[in-house]
């Protein structure tokens, strides 16, 4: 493969784990509501990983079905990411061991990538450099996360917002005659915004009675960042690649509140139709929240060759990322 050639996705895949829990039941663990819920979040129901489901086993169930899409085998993987914050250990990596699960091979660059909930973009990004290197030449990218194992189930401002899943990706070359591409993406991360949104403990640093390892979130300054740094991701990739809001035919942005998504649309001067959403019935499900949509818009015919897409995300850090894709 020439370092030239297009880098296109040949398939997407996704897994969720089939226990629900709906508002009403979360209603019944901490002081909330249906109504509050819906009203403020737009989220209705998530998934809940439970019985032995890992951020592993849900990574490798949405790896294999983007392989089976793709129609390609374990073995024709060259470079695997897991785009993942809550890894089942934090050694090996995820990605090692959704490389044994899936059998992909011996000589596959395989690890993580923590973006948080912009992770999958970073992956994808980071993916394409290296295939447009021409060093590798197919890579499963994955985003999985398994939220609510850091969700204090106390906590009626977080906990109502996660729930857990995986969606992947597979790229590679073009396919002969294919115009499908990846055309653009953009990166970024707000200094000193660490503070905003956090599972404090955890990690290698000295221990705290205050440090715990559950999400913690000033909700409302998140919210005013993710709207900026989605909106600035979007005018920036379109502007520079020459492109207007109205020529995207669909836009899959970080699903975590509708209202933050309803703001972008807007702001892009997009028909709400055109944005992509599914979180009603996952919630944020962090990396995995815009290779899941993917998956999903494209299986129910909401893409179709030829459409310009937008992906759009936003997470801890404070990080955002964006691409633009020709399907
Ligand atoms: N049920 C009922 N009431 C709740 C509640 C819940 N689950 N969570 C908070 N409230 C209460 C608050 O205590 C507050 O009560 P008060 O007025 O008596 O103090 C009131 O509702 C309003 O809370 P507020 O935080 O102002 O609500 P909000 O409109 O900002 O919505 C979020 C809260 C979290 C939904 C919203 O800020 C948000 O989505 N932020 C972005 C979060 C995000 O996307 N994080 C992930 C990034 S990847």
């Amino acid at each position: 493969m020439s370092p030239a050639s297009p880098i296109a996705i040949l398939g997407t895949g996704s897994h969720a784990p089939a226990r629900i829990l709906n508002n009403d039941e979360l209603s019944r663990l901490v002081d909330t509501s249906d109504e509050w819920i819906i009203t403020r979040t737009g989220i209705r129901e998530r998934r809940v990983a439970e019985g032995g489901e890992t951020t592993a086993t849900m990574a490798a169930g949405a790896g294999r079905a983007a392989l089976a899409d793709a129609g390609l085998s374990p073995h024709d993987i060259d470079l695997l990411i897991v785009a993942t914050c809550t890894p089942d250990l934090p050694m090996p990596s995820t990605a090692c061991l959704v490389q044994t699960a899936l059998g992909v091979r011996e000589r596959a660059a395989c690890f993580d990538l923590n973006a948080a909930c912009s992770g999958f973009v970073y992956a994808l990004d980071q993916a394409w450099a290296l295939l447009a290197s021409g060093r590798y030449r197919h890579a499963l990218v994955i985003g999985a996360d398994k939220l609510t194992s850091a969700v204090d189930w106390t906590d009626r401002t977080t906990c109502v917002l996660f729930g857990d899943g995986a969606g992947a990706i597979v790229l590679g070359p073009a396919r002969p005659g294919s115009d499908s591409r990846l055309i653009d993406a953009q990166l970024g991360a707000i200094p000193g915004t660490a503070e905003l949104l956090s599972i404090p403990g955890g990690g290698a640093s000295p221990a705290t009675p205050e440090a715990r390892r559950c999400i913690t979130m000033k909700g409302k300054e998140v919210f005013k960042h993710a709207v900026r740094g989605m909106e600035e991701v979007a005018r920036d990739l379109l502007a520079r690649n020459g492109l207007t809001g109205a020529e995207l035919a669909c836009v899959v942005p970080h699903q975590a509140n509708l209202r933050i998504i309803h703001a972008l649309a807007q702001y892009l001067e997009l028909p709400y139709e055109r944005i992509f959403v599914n979180l009603e019935r996952y919630g944020n499900t962090s990396a995995a929240s815009i290779p899941l949509a993917l998956d999903e818009a494209r299986r129910s015919g909401r893409v179709k060759s030829g459409d310009l897409l937008l992906l759009v995300a936003f997470g801890a850090g404070l990080t955002y990322g964006g691409a633009l894709v020709r399907w």
